[in-house]
């Protein structure tokens, strides 16, 4: 199985999926920039993966500062956090995990520069680790909703390439196969970037789990003969209320699902919720290169001058989510309050 994300000696080692499913390269990263603009550029993608980069990011980032005094340590780390949130705006997980690692720090007490870059690295692989541990659970809780036989629609990656591993709505998948359950799944293509055709096709082919690839506008025609029987996407970011941020192109698989009758499930980690967000509509949508739009892997397939509209996201309304599955449990509506409960620990 590939690695999304790696610590190792000589940097953050990632796999690059610009180049999937032609190529399967690897890249090392020696210092934080490189890791940022890795996250900016798409080298590593996916919300949870992204929280888990930026975390080695800035262990990485922290092992270079020369500082020798504390407060001149912190000062230099901080600056490296606000270069990393820079990155992307939606997916939360990389705000999650750049707060998780300056926690570290505020509670640092009277250790010396060296121990804390030492423990900044063993934070970076414990959020790692989590996150394998959290998909897994997500994904057994998840696999409660689908029946032996059933055909999944999933849109863009939700996968082993979008977290450290495993995946929320493809460990979805992935849990009920290997509990013998037969699961097929239909992937959007998931225009401009792909991320249906190269990766979720491409990762569900490596595992031997059933795939078909459909494109965008195929998915109404799908439900309509009876072929879809449940949805399951990912999350970038959820509001308080329940509203979901995910890739671009997801609100109309939702609307779609409800007007055939078929369950709409997110998938994701609570470090995926954002409580300070109330509702959808204050949740910032990256909007990215015409380049996406304009051209299919370097070839231009619109005229020159053409205006363009390229955001990377949408909202669905929390009225279209039939269920919120987490590593805690799975939440139905009324989402505000499911939500909170999550933080309480009580589902
Ligand atoms: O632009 P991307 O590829 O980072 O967008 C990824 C998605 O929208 C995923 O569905 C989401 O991050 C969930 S990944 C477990």
């Amino acid at each position: 199985m590939f690695k999304t994300v790696e610590w190792k000696k000589t940097g953050v080692v990632m796999i690059d999926q610009r180049l999937l499913p032609d190529k399967v390269v690897y890249r090392t990263y020696k210092d934080y920039k490189g890791v940022a603009n890795g996250i900016k550029d798409m080298v590593v993608r996916g919300a949870p993966a992204i929280g888990v980069a930026a975390a080695m990011g800035l262990a990485l980032g922290a092992s270079r500062i020369k500082a020798k005094n504390l407060k001149a340590f912190k000062r230099e780390f901080q600056r490296i956090s606000n270069h990393m949130k820079k990155t992307r705006p939606t997916a939360v997980n990389l705000f999650w995990a750049v707060e998780r690692m300056n926690r570290l720090m505020d509670e640092s007490g009277d250790l010396t520069v060296e121990e804390l870059k030492d423990r900044l690295v063993e934070e970076a692989l414990r959020i790692h680790d989590e996150d394998i541990e959290i998909n897994r659970r997500m994904g057994r809780f998840g696999s409660r909703l689908l029946k032996h036989g059933s055909t999944v629609l999933t849109h863009c990656n939700a996968g082993a390439l979008a977290t450290a591993g495993y995946g929320t709505a493809l460990g979805v998948v992935r849990s009920a196969v290997e509990e013998g359950k037969k699961i097929k799944v239909f992937a959007d293509e998931t225009r401009p970037f792909l991320q249906g055709s190269r990766l979720t096709a491409w990762e569900l082919k490596e595992d031997k789990i059933d795939v078909t690839l459909i494109t965008d506008n195929m998915s109404g025609y799908m439900m309509k003969k009876g072929l879809i029987d449940a949805v399951v996407v990912g999350a970038d970011r959820i509001a308080a209320n329940g509203d979901v941020a995910n890739k671009i192109g997801t609100y109309s698989v939702a609307l779609l699902a409800k007007a055939h009758r078929i369950p709409f499930y997110v998938a994701a980690p609570t470090s995926t919720v954002d409580l300070n967000i109330k509702t959808g509509d204050d949740i910032p949508i990256e909007e990215r290169s015409s380049d996406e739009v304009t051209h299919l892997r370097g070839k231009r397939i619109a005229p020159r001058g053409v205006k363009v509209k390229n955001p990377a996201f949408d909202i669905t309304p929390a009225w279209l989510v039939t269920a919120i599955i987490t590593e805690k449990g799975i939440i139905r509506a009324p989402y505000s309050w499911g939500l909170k409960r999550l933080f309480v620990g009580k589902v």
